[in-house]
């Protein structure tokens, strides 16, 4: 079969873009993050191994992360990560707004850089600024710059003391797919590693959590079977729409606001991804039959509150589209579509969630017939201002 393949069509494993692969690699990438940073817990020991010393977490009172795009909202789910697991105040910026505007600096405060290809500038030169009014101040001021990033020899690899590398492989298409998951599990390691060493999170949770997450690829790759030809169904419905809301809560807040992204990416259809509870206070406005409203709704602490925001956005005659485990119930009758995926635990379901969404902008802007891994105007990444 390979015979007859021209040498991209090879590079693509026969699929149509690098960006519906790199979709495919997830599994994968959960599997290689979960080897490396998550051992088979000894005794008495932290159980993930990210290869950072321990001086470097001690008297951490709060954490600043910044980043843009698509690493931004990785930062948004790792807040909340470090929030509800570690018990620690983070903060999360853009970096091309932190920079010119930074927090004071506190000898306690943890800054993170958060970027797939480790030389966008924006977050580079905020990171360049911390670096710049620690010098000179106690050494654990200076320690307390940590990189993610998948180009460990990047130029963020030279510019920060300690990394955590995202092992997601080479990214291709612009659009980010394969390194948001991969950052996920980075700040699933750290959370849970924090969480362990300053005692916020009983053992037999944060088991829990770690045995959750290695259940996470066969639970990836259950999705993409199920979801390829139901994101195929809706791309053909949506291939003239003009404007999709994306709603989340919580933990899944962020991952409205990626799944919106990748849309205006590589679709250019108008996105917009809203808390859901937030809608009342604006966004209900643009609503009618012919914006249709995409729901992530897992069941945990904000399921309830998520199907009735879905609820008022079916009362204005959108179509309604549920991420969601759940099939029967209110469920069962709000949602006109569902992408369905399996029911984890709501802490790990950022994982899961996403997929549907990237899937369903790639089938979208696929059967528009567009530039799916090279979109106008975008880059795979910014090395200007
Ligand atoms: C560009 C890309 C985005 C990406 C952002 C941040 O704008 O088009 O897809 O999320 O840069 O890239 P980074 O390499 O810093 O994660």
């Amino acid at each position: 079969r390979l015979l007859n393949l021209s040498p991209t069509m090879v590079e693509k494993q026969g699929f149509k873009h690098f960006m519906l692969k790199e979709i495919y690699e997830q599994p994968g990438v959960v599997r290689a993050c979960l080897d490396a940073y998550f051992t088979e817990t000894p005794n008495n020991e932290s159980p993930i191994n990210l290869s950072i010393p321990s001086e470097f977490y001690a008297d951490l009172e709060q954490i600043q992360i910044v980043a843009c795009g698509t690493s931004w909202h990785a930062a948004l789910v790792g807040k909340y990560l470090l929030e509800q697991l570690a018990q620690i105040p983070t903060q999360v910026s853009y970096a091309s707004e932190y920079r010119y505007a930074p927090a004071p600096l506190t000898a306690n405060t943890l800054t993170i850089g958060v970027t797939q290809s480790g030389e966008t500038a924006d977050t580079l030169a905020a990171l360049g600024m911390e670096r710049e009014r620690r010098q000179g101040r106690e050494p654990k001021y200076q320690a307390r710059l940590l990189g993610i990033t998948n180009r460990p020899e990047s130029t963020l690899g030279h510019s920060v003391p300690h990394i955590i590398s995202t092992l997601a492989g080479i990214e291709i298409g612009v659009a980010a797919t394969k390194t948001f998951i991969a950052q996920l599990m980075a700040f699933y390691a750290l959370a849970i590693d924090l969480a362990y060493r300053r005692q916020s999170l009983p053992a037999e949770k944060i088991e829990d959590i770690i045995n959750g997450l290695r259940q996470i690829p066969k639970e990836i790759e259950a999705t993409l079977e199920k979801q390829e030809q139901l994101s195929e169904t809706l791309a053909h419905d949506f291939a003239d729409t003009q404007d999709v809301i994306f709603l989340g809560r919580g933990i899944n807040f962020p991952i409205a606001l990626e799944g919106a992204l990748k849309l205006k990416e590589i679709s250019y259809i108008h996105a917009e991804g809203y808390p859901a509870g937030e809608m009342k206070h604006g966004p209900i406005a643009l609503l009618d039959a012919k914006v249709p409203v995409v729901s992530i709704a897992v069941p945990g602490e904000v399921y309830e509150k998520v199907i009735s925001n879905s609820q008022e956005a079916k009362a204005r005659d959108s179509r309604l589209i549920g991420v969601t485990p759940i099939s029967d119930g209110e469920a069962g009758e709000i949602f006109n579509d569902l992408l369905p995926i399996a029911n984890v635990d709501e802490i790990l379901s950022p994982i899961l969630t996403v997929v549907p969404l990237q899937l369903l902008a790639y089938h979208i802007a696929a059967r528009r017939g567009l530039d799916v891994d090279q979109p106008r105007n975008l880059a795979k990444s910014v090395t200007v201002e």
